[in-house]
């Protein structure tokens, strides 16, 4: 073979070179004690003399290209990871379903979801409000006067301010939120607001320093008990199921009057039912229109304030409510 045929094969070779095994071949055939340009420089003895020198340039040339051929496939070679013939690089690796799996919403930020769009499809608007509050949206204009136990230092979590300022604390309910709506918006008012609330209680079974409520108020005119009753009745029915019942029970809150307790009863496996406290609720008290310029003469509303994990914790048979904020994944992921 003539040198530039060699080169010619040896180019047209080196496109079927897969794996260093197919390279060293390559080697052999060509650069090897017996390949082709081996061959080839043995027969430069048979070459006519005149013809000797430009054969011998062409095949120096074709033998340095060749080797050269050779080195860049190695590299190349050397750098691609080692993927083993017949693996299916499109297959999902181990990886995906172990280590690294996909995250999904708490099981409280699922509740919050599910809740909200419940309250939605009954026409309330969503609203949130500050975490951090005052003692007038936290406790004054809620009807708790400043003698009040509520207010109790011990029982609230208060941050450090410099001496002489006003108090600012962690928020004790959501129902601070019904303030600042009604503080910026004429009624008629149909909201809820679901949020995070503090409290310095023991973490037990049923505490934590930290849960969720959601909070719920209608302010318009003619508004009545029988509102409040009918509304808690189509969101309980709606949330846990056509079978659950409610009650109301007489109860006390400074910001309603009149006030109750709100239970649920649910049918357990064994036929059993039994009621569970849900949250307060009542008729919006005169002092808490007034507080924020709306006319008691005119206006009158319904709150509601429920405990979120109390909800999240019967409807998915949650029994301490520590699981819910110890972020061990085994507990978590039951709830993907
Ligand atoms: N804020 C009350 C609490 O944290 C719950 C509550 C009771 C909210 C009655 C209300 C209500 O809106 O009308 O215990």
């Amino acid at each position: 073979m003539k040198p530039e045929e060699i080169l010619a094969q040896a180019l047209t070779d080196l496109g079927s070179v897969k794996s260093l095994t197919d390279l060293e071949a390559f080697r052999i055939r060509y650069l090897g004690t017996k390949g082709l340009l081996k061959q080839a420089s043995d027969y430069l003895k048979q070459v006519p003399n005149e013809l000797k020198r430009t054969y011998g340039q062409s095949l120096n040339t074709v033998k340095n290209q060749v080797q050269e051929l050779f080195d860049q496939g190695k590299q190349k070679l050397d750098q691609a990871p080692a993927v083993a013939v017949g693996v299916d690089v499109t297959e999902p690796g181990r990886i995906a379903t172990s280590a690294y799996r996909p995250g999904v919403a708490h099981i409280i930020s699922q509740t919050i979801n599910e809740l909200s769009t419940i309250m939605e499809r009954m026409g309330f608007a969503i609203v949130t409000g500050p975490e951090v509050e005052d003692e007038f949206h936290n406790f004054e204009a809620l009807n708790i006067p400043p003698q009040h136990p509520a207010r109790d230092p011990l029982d609230n979590f208060y941050l450090d301010r410099p001496a002489g300022a006003a108090p600012f604390m962690l928020r004790s309910q959501t129902s601070t939120v019904q303030i600042r709506v009604m503080e910026t918006q004429p009624p008629p008012i149909r909201i809820i607001s679901l949020g995070r609330v503090y409290r310095p209680d023991t973490v037990d079974a049923t505490h934590m320093y930290m849960f969720h409520q959601m909070e719920g108020l209608v302010v318009d005119r003619h508004v009545t008990m029988k509102d409040l009753r009918s509304c808690i009745d189509q969101f309980v029915k709606a949330f846990f199921g056509p079978e659950a019942n409610t009650r109301f029970r007489p109860s006390f809150f400074p910001f309603t009057e009149p006030s109750a307790e709100c239970d649920i009863q649910f049918v357990l496996p064994d036929g059993s039912k039994k009621w569970i406290e849900l949250g307060g609720c009542g008729m919006v008290d005169p002092n808490v229109l007034k507080a924020v310029n709306i006319d008691p003469e005119v206006y009158s509303g319904f709150a509601f304030g429920f405990g979120v994990e109390r909800i999240a914790m019967r409807k998915y048979g949650i029994y301490d409510i520590r699981l819910l904020y110890e972020n061990d994944l085994r507990f978590l992921r039951q709830f993907a």
